[in-house]
């Protein structure tokens, strides 16, 4: 099957002695159909020669920046425009800083700047440069700005060393290029997720709050972000690492939670994962509460009800694809049931808290997933990440439905 069907892939051959399998790849790119470009550096053309490449590719290969002959033909940003995806192979650990430090002093920096399409790298090089810490910096930092990361291999390495950072064999960067044009399942989707705790404060030093870790909603929004959502995570205080490609907004109390969610608005789905508190303290005190002796042994701190943040943004007009979570201790089905009906969700998630191994604060999960008609889906206890990507298959396929 000819997975890249008229695909326009651009080829940049990086200064690595890996570039001798970038004629292989070439080559396999257009066994499945792509049309292929190839963009050599100068590094590049000491290791493979760039009549190999038009031969292979059967176009001239673009070499020079500055070449007037050259722009006048096609361009660096005509180039760019072109291009469906742009694959760096061999990506060696120079281009890769470059590419970090948003350069464009030779024709391929430029163009990964110009270009709109996705950017792949495949990374070859000596296993201590893979290691170093510059080059696991500057590809953190490519991969937060979406670029894709094809490899590398392990294995025996051109100067004789063993170890991470042979790059990938050419047939398997061809199924990679092919895979990264499948449609993910939340592509183009804007997902919104709360999670973590609320805190509500008492008075200046105390406050009340919950055991919720975060973990969950973290999850979630790795998950989404991986099935090519654009996610905003609306989250309390919690001590977690923002997963790549998310765009993260810290609140405090259930008020800024609501705030921050619906400045975030409009979304095609709104997961509400946090654990936001029912009530807060009617009055903050603005000092620190002293022991006091006319209260005796106890006093009574006077609640009011917070809003429900969930129950606001589905009850919008322009609502989105609505998903609850019910955490309880008891009665958990009937319970979900019933805040699925009163809050006019599209789903929610019963778990049930009262279990020590997949309550607040445990790596594992298990949950039952119940929709507008009571039907159920469960999930077998497993860790929190693999939850999160059951759920979001599950979201994404009813979205798609409903
Ligand atoms: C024989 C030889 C092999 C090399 N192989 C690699 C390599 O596999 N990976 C790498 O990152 N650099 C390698 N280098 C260093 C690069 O060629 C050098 O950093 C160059 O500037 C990279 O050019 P580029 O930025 O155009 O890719 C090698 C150098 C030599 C002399």
């Amino acid at each position: 099957m000819q997975r890249l069907y008229r695909k326009r892939i651009i080829v940049g051959v990086g200064g690595g002695i890996a570039a001798y399998k970038s004629a292989e790849l070439v080559r396999r790119l257009k066994d499945l159909g792509a049309e292929v470009r190839v963009v050599m550096t100068q590094g590049g053309r000491e290791f493979i020669t760039p009549l190999t490449l038009q031969a292979l590719s059967g176009h001239p290969v673009h070499l020079d920046l500055l070449d007037p002959a050259a722009e006048a033909a096609m361009g660096h940003i005509e180039l760019a425009r072109w291009a469906d995806l742009v694959l760096i192979a061999p990506a060696t650990a120079d281009l890769i800083a470059r590419l970090a430090q948003g350069l464009a002093n030779d024709l391929l920096t430029t163009l990964v700047l110009a270009t709109d399409a996705p950017v792949a790298l495949a990374p070859a090089m000596n296993q201590a440069m893979w290691r170093d810490p510059a080059t696991a910096d500057n590809l953190q930092l490519l991969q937060q700005r979406g670029m894709r990361l094809f490899g590398p291999a392990s294995g025996s390495q051109a100067c004789g060393d063993v170890g991470l950072g042979r790059m990938l064999e050419a047939a398997e960067l061809a199924q990679l290029a092919a895979d990264s044009f499948q449609r993910r399942a939340l592509d183009g989707q804007h997902v919104l997720i709360t999670a973590g705790p609320t805190q509500e404060n008492i008075d200046p030093v105390r406050y009340i709050t919950n055991h919720s870790s975060g973990k969950m909603g973290f999850a979630l929004a790795e998950a989404a972000a991986e099935a090519g959502a654009r996610v905003t995570l609306v989250c309390g205080p919690v001590h977690l690492r923002t997963p790549d490609r998310v765009e993260r907004i810290d609140v405090v109390s259930a008020r800024d939670m609501l705030a921050a969610c619906e400045a975030a608005m409009p979304c095609d789905i709104l997961i509400a994962a946090a654990a936001v508190a029912d009530y807060r303290p009617e009055v903050v005190a603005p000092h620190k509460l002293k022991k006091d002796p006319a209260s005796g042994e106890g006093f009574v701190l006077q609640m009011v009800r917070n809003p429900d943040i969930l129950a606001t943004i589905a009850g919008r007009a322009d609502r989105p694809f609505s998903v609850g979570f019910a955490a309880e201790t008891e009665n958990l089905l009937e319970y979900a049931s019933r805040k699925l009906r009163d809050k006019n969700l599209d789903l929610i998630v019963a778990n049930d808290v009262a279990n020590p191994d997949i309550g607040f604060n445990s790596e594992e999960n298990a949950i039952t997933v119940i929709d507008r008609g009571l039907q159920q889906t469960s999930f077998a206890q497993t860790s929190k990440g693999k939850i999160a990507r059951q759920l979001i298959t599950l979201i994404a396929d009813r979205l798609n439905k409903s």
